[in-house]
């Protein structure tokens, strides 16, 4: 069963502490639209940077890219998303409100007279379904006519194909060879809901491994393997992770095979991101529908064929939502509730916080050096305004791993107090030392 009462939790803890906010809150809210705080622009920018780490720094053979959410509007004829990226719609003729044709609430057979509103319980309101698509329209230029129509990107994935061979070329790459690209998504979802998890304006992280037809069922098996590790070592917990495979009348137009990666939320088990075998379906398309030829020139093997595709995709929002959900905890401390968000320390936006023990005796001077000092090699928060357990309770919150308290010793021996997010317990650590202390323990 969905156990909101921890999502309404983390919610109103995401709020409170600057993690996430409901866009355009002061006239009441936009739907499904979220913005990042400074805590969570720091999570999520290092959720991306881990990412980016692993897919493009630590590899020889993929290539980064940041193509624009503007293409011409022929990509999405291509692509099928014009013709197919579409969800059946009711409208309720009396509420005007909508719902998805497979939504669960609905009695009755929608169009008929015994169909019944699951909002306002009218009967007979319910509209048969339409198809709907899901991309967002706008105009280019200044005439809003059909012929200006340009979409807002529903993935990125499209922006890395037509630029393949660009990519290829300027890197001097061969396949197997991938790209990699991060950005903005839109999709007018009919359900968007459960906080940041499904909404209209959203980030992927998505990689295109390019590879010779017949291997792509070898790459496709490397890269799941690959893909699920990379969640293991962002931290999350490996229980409340699994595979999904999409059975035949699952699979997406494009795909030859499909698993998502999917985690346990308190509302059930979900995909947060997905592996596909695309074959040669998008280059094939952008092929036909362009009249480029798009193939690949093997040199050394002297042939020419069209790649096949293999697809990572994941959300940056929803790999932030699950380092939250599976962070956060409250435990029992000496009769008080402490609640944590123990996130793994490589995404933690705040990687040590500066505490002088009292606002007296020098203790605030020596801890604002010491401050200024860490804060050059990774984010650091200052706190001197209130009881040391208090201030320590707020950085669990905020999911800091190290609190460095200065204190009398500090100024008498040179030593500082680290105290763990986790474990609660201190050590002594020489200033000296502070560093790459804390840099040991954070990877960076
Ligand atoms: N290029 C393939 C593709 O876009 P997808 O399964 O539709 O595949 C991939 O989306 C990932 O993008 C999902 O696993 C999810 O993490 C994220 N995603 C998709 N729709 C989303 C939405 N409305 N809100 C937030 N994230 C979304």
């Amino acid at each position: 069963m969905a156990d909101t009462t921890q999502m309404d939790k983390l919610v109103s803890l995401c709020k409170r502490r600057g993690f996430i906010f409901q866009s355009s809150e002061v006239y009441g809210g936009l739907g499904s639209v979220w913005d990042y705080g400074p805590l969570g622009v720091e999570l999520k920018k290092n959720v991306k940077d881990r990412w980016w780490r692993a897919m493009v720094h630590a590899r020889d053979d993929i290539e980064g890219l940041d193509a624009a959410i503007l293409m011409h509007p022929k990509v999405w004829e291509a692509s099928g998303h014009v013709s197919g990226f579409t969800d059946p719609l009711i409208d309720c003729r009396q509420c005007k409100n909508r719902f998805r044709a497979d939504d669960a609430r609905i009695k009755g057979t929608p169009g008929t007279p015994d169909a019944q509103c699951p909002v306002c319980g009218s009967k007979g309101t319910l509209t048969e379904p339409r198809l709907f698509n899901l991309m967002f329209k706008t105009f280019m230029g200044p005439v809003e006519d059909s012929a200006a129509v340009v979409y807002l990107r529903p993935e990125t994935a499209q922006g890395i194909y037509v630029n393949y061979l660009n990519v290829l070329q300027a890197s001097r790459q061969r396949i197997p060879f991938g790209i990699a690209q991060i950005g903005k998504a839109f999709r007018n979802e009919i359900t968007p809901g459960n906080f940041i998890f499904r909404t209209r304006e959203f980030e992927q992280m998505e990689m295109q491994f390019f590879v010779k037809p017949g291997t792509d069922a070898a790459w496709f098996e490397r890269w799941r393997e690959w893909r699920m590790a990379w969640h293991h070592e962002l931290g999350l917990n490996p229980a409340k992770l699994r595979w999904h495979e999409h059975a035949g009348n699952e699979l997406a137009h494009y795909a030859r095979a499909a698993f998502d990666i999917e985690y346990e939320f308190p509302f059930g088990w979900n995909e947060i991101e997905g592996i596909h075998n695309r074959g040669d379906f998008d280059l094939g398309r952008h092929q036909e529908h362009s009249g480029k030829k798009l193939e690949y020139f093997d040199q050394a093997a002297n042939e020419r064929y069209l790649p096949n595709i293999v697809e990572t995709s994941a959300g940056a929002d929803r790999v932030t939502l699950t380092t939250l959900v599976d962070a956060y905890r409250e435990e029992e401390v000496e009769g008080e509730t402490r609640v944590v968000l123990g996130f793994h320390p490589s995404v933690a936006p705040i990687k040590a916080a500066v505490l002088p023990l009292v606002k007296k005796d020098g203790m605030p001077e020596l801890a604002t050096e010491v401050y200024h000092d860490l804060r050059r090699r990774f984010h650091c928060f200052y706190d001197d305004s209130g009881a040391i357990g208090r201030r320590y309770r707020r950085m669990d919150e905020a999911g800091t791993p190290f609190c460095v308290t200065i204190d009398g010793e500090t100024l008498a021996g040179r030593t500082v107090t680290v105290r763990h997010r986790d474990s609660m317990a201190q050590d002594r650590v020489a200033l000296e030392q502070l560093l790459p202390f804390i840099r040991e323990r954070i990877g960076a």
